[in-house]
């Protein structure tokens, strides 16, 4: 079991499968992408089934999160896919993506076990798209989600980061369009994630300003504290249901009391948490050999170093030296 000094017990793991992108939104990273990381720091198809397998056989992880960067820029994405969905027992699967590729493979996933996919749409103007993710792909994300949700990865979760002067104004329409394509919309607070530092608190949208946006337009009811469990978002139902929308409030409204998640980065880093400093090194123990249970306690020790929250209400608090994109989102 993957428990912390605080009783929280990790059975969710959110693995990135690679730290490139084929966007450059401009909340994650400048126009002229990162340094990548070399192929051979990457974890490869067989170190990444072996420690989700650890993760899943001997750590009690049930819910296993694909990131990236992109996730489905890995070549191997489906063949993980299928090799995690015959582990015994069989964990949860999801994607979260940008959409891009979608419309190509997501037939394909669905039949290798994917469960579900969440993506990334800011705004349902491909001129602000090109704004804001730098490149003229807004059609292929629509796309890439209708072929997810005809495939069966449902439900299909929308995940829109709202910036001032750019798509602030766009909450209501993008809830109006997500009810009627049978998509779950949600609204994520900007982090202090991106590669270039340029995250302000004052700046931000708040999940108090999307809520006041939503609710000039919809009836929006609180579901109960118990529905939530260890989410991130907090969800209203939509004019009296059955549709949802949520709001992922990292900043103003955090939920790490709550926390049930470990993370693998795509270098085989383990991290406890987004906002976390530290990493524990799997992929050497890996590389040099060790078996099994012995990369489970190095697993079991980072844990024990989980921290109670994000930090970012503390006046020393420090942006992760990684940005979003390598840590996985
Ligand atoms: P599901 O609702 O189960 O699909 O999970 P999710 O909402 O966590 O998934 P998703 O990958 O779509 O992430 C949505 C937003 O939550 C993104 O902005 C993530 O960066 C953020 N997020 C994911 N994990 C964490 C976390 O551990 N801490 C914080 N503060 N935010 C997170
Ligand atoms: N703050 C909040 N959300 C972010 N995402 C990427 N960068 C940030 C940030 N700085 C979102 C993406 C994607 C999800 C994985 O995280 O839009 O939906
Ligand atoms: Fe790519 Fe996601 Fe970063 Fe956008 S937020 S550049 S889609 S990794």
């Amino acid at each position: 079991m993957l428990i912390d000094t605080y009783g929280r017990v990790a059975t969710d793991l959110r693995v990135s499968l690679t730290d490139r992108c084929n966007l450059r939104c401009t909340y994650c990273m400048p126009e002229e992408g990162l340094q990548w990381l070399a192929k051979p720091d990457l974890l490869t198809d067989d170190e990444i089934v072996r420690l989700i397998g650890i993760a899943v056989t001997g750590l009690g992880v049930t819910e296993v999160r694909f990131t990236g960067g992109e996730p489905l820029l890995r070549p191997g994405l489906v063949g993980i896919v299928e090799r995690c969905a015959a582990l015994a027992p069989r964990p949860k699967m999801s994607l979260t993506t940008n959409g891009i590729g979608l419309k190509r493979t997501a037939t394909a996933l669905k039949a290798a076990g994917l469960d579900r996919v969440n993506v990334s749409l800011d705004t349902l103007r491909p001129d602000v798209f090109k704004t804001l993710t730098r490149r003229d792909r807004h059609h292929d994300v629509i796309d890439g989600m209708a072929a997810a949700r005809d495939a069966g990865l449902t439900p299909v979760k929308v995940n829109a980061v709202l910036m001032p002067g750019l798509n602030d104004d766009e909450a209501p329409d993008l809830l109006a369009w997500a009810v009627e394509n049978d998509y779950e919309m949600r609204f994520i607070e900007q982090m202090p994630l991106d590669a270039q530092h340029g995250w302000k608190r004052d700046g931000m949208i708040t999940a108090g300003d999307i809520l006041e946006s939503l609710r000039t337009r919809f009836t929006l009811t609180a579901e109960g504290e118990d529905e939530r469990g260890s989410a991130p978002a907090e969800r209203w139902t939509v004019d009296g249901g059955p549709h949802r929308v949520g709001v992922i409030a990292s900043v103003t409204r955090p939920f790490c009391r709550a926390c049930d998640r470990t993370r693998l980065t795509a270098d085989g880093q383990v991290r406890t948490c987004l906002f976390a400093r530290e990493e524990s090194d799997l992929r050497g123990a890996l590389r040099s050999g060790a078996p099994d249970e012995e990369i489970a306690r190095l697993w079991k020790l980072a844990m024990w170093g989980k921290k109670a929250g994000s930090g970012l209400d503390d006046p020393s608090f420090l942006q992760p030296d990684r940005p979003m994109s390598a840590i996985g989102g």
